[in-house]
């Protein structure tokens, strides 16, 4: 029998922390009340949508919100509202959930994944740099695990090429870059309310942006190709319906209430266990950029370096930390581009409705991007958000377990 948890030994013990997302008697009532309302649609003045979105903008440091029903029709409204066509070219990065390329195939354009930097897990700059065709229109930046990109290079990049900037912000609610919260630093932002993420709606989304005609145009897109003074059947455009149902509002509205608070405890406590993993070695934390003036998080990120735990690979080191009680995960174990769904769509325009001969695009069998499959395959170890919420005492068993495991590494070679 060893000492640790898996190989017979006694479990450090999962931390206690309230579990997610939260639920309170304000929650209740804002749900009840939008029931009691029978306005169960947006379409009304008093719309808690309405004024969600609003109150989530100016939260993110944006002028205008717009919310939706999730975050994935969120990328697709805001690459429609940046003015998107079939047959565009999209630079991504490879380390995403699905969702960001997804919306790109949705909207007929094409996914042009591309790698990302090892210290911070954001699209490298330089990639994206060489992947600029004639046909780019725009980047899809995604602030993974809540870790901004870089937007001294990325927005000048854009800039000097004409092309937009959307962030795919679903991990980074209150997220900041030099001060300024992401969301509308580029040119859109889109976010997911989904249960697990840090503000939670069961299902929702946002487009974020400062720019008033793009704003306009989502608005339009989002309700059918109608204003919102509509209840009536004055369609300008042919559209999507994108719109969020009032109880998602309803519920987004009080869990915003809490947002604040939860991004500074848990700013707080990622940098107390960044520095903790910094010292123990063999995991390390994002890097530290003075230019993140505050973390949101989806994800605490850690790399693991399979040589410094006497060679144990990292799927059996998570093993190790579930069996210690820790719920760490290797998230997304994949690039985008080796997912079956990618290999079986093809190339070009992947979307639903094929229009192959447009643009033959990038060919996802034969891609390899190092750093985004090293990353996802030998590297990647995540912590949910909200473990970031326990006190420290708690946080301190994530160490504990973390420490024991590397000093008895070799029970788990045999
Ligand atoms: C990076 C990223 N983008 C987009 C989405 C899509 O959001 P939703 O699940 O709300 O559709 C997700 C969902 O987890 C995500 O992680």
């Amino acid at each position: 029998m060893g000492k640790l948890a898996l190989t017979g030994g006694k479990a450090v013990g999962a931390p206690r922390m309230e579990p997610w997302p939260p639920v309170g008697d304000d929650d209740r009532e804002a749900l009840l009340k939008a029931l009691d309302s029978r306005e169960w649609c947006r379409l009304t003045e008093s719309s808690a949508v309405g004024a969600f979105e609003q109150e989530f903008a100016a939260y993110q440091d944006a002028r205008y919100g717009i919310a939706v029903a999730n975050g994935t029709v969120a990328i697709e409204l805001a690459l429609l509202a940046a003015g998107v066509e079939a047959g565009d070219e999209v630079i991504l990065p490879a380390v995403t959930f699905i969702a960001t390329a997804s919306a790109v195939s949705m909207v007929n354009a094409v996914p042009v994944f591309v790698d990302v930097d090892p210290d911070t897990i954001a699209i490298d700059p330089e990639a994206v740099a060489e992947a600029i065709t004639p046909r780019t229109k725009g980047i899809l930046a995604v602030l993974y695990g809540g870790y901004p990109v870089d937007f001294d290079r990325l927005l000048p990049l854009a800039q000097a090429n004409h092309l937009w900037l959307i962030e795919d912000a679903a991990h980074a609610h209150g997220t900041e870059w030099k001060g300024r919260k992401v969301g509308a630093i580029g040119t859109a932002g889109t976010f997911s309310f989904q249960m697990t993420k840090s503000l939670p709606g069961g299902e929702g989304g946002a487009v974020l942006t400062d720019d008033e005609e793009l704003y306009e145009r989502a608005m339009l897109l989002h309700n059918i190709g109608r204003g919102m003074e509509a209840r009536k059947y004055g369609h300008v455009v042919v559209a999507s319906n994108y719109r969020m149902s009032e109880f998602q509002g309803a519920v987004l509205g009080t869990q915003l209430s809490k947002l604040p608070s939860q991004v500074d405890k848990k700013h707080e406590n990622g940098e107390w266990l960044a520095a903790e993993l910094t010292r123990i070695g063999g995991i390390r934390p994002l890097k530290r950029d003075p230019r993140v003036t505050k973390r949101g998080y989806y994800f605490f990120v850690m790399r693991y370096d399979r040589e410094e735990f006497g060679g144990v690979p990292r799927d059996r080191f998570v093993d190790a930390m579930q069996a210690e009680g820790m719920d760490v995960f290797p998230a997304y174990d994949i690039p985008i581009y080796a997912n079956r769904a990618y290999h079986q769509a093809g190339r070009g325009n992947t979307g639903p409705v094929r229009v192959p001969s447009l643009n033959p695009g990038p060919d996802y069998d034969n891609m390899h991007l190092p750093v985004a499959e090293r990353f996802c395959r030998e590297e990647q170890v995540v912590m949910l958000h909200h473990w970031l919420l326990a006190d420290g005492p708690q946080l301190q068993k994530v160490v504990d377990a973390i420490v024991k495991i590397k000093d008895n590494a070799e029970e788990l070679l045999s």
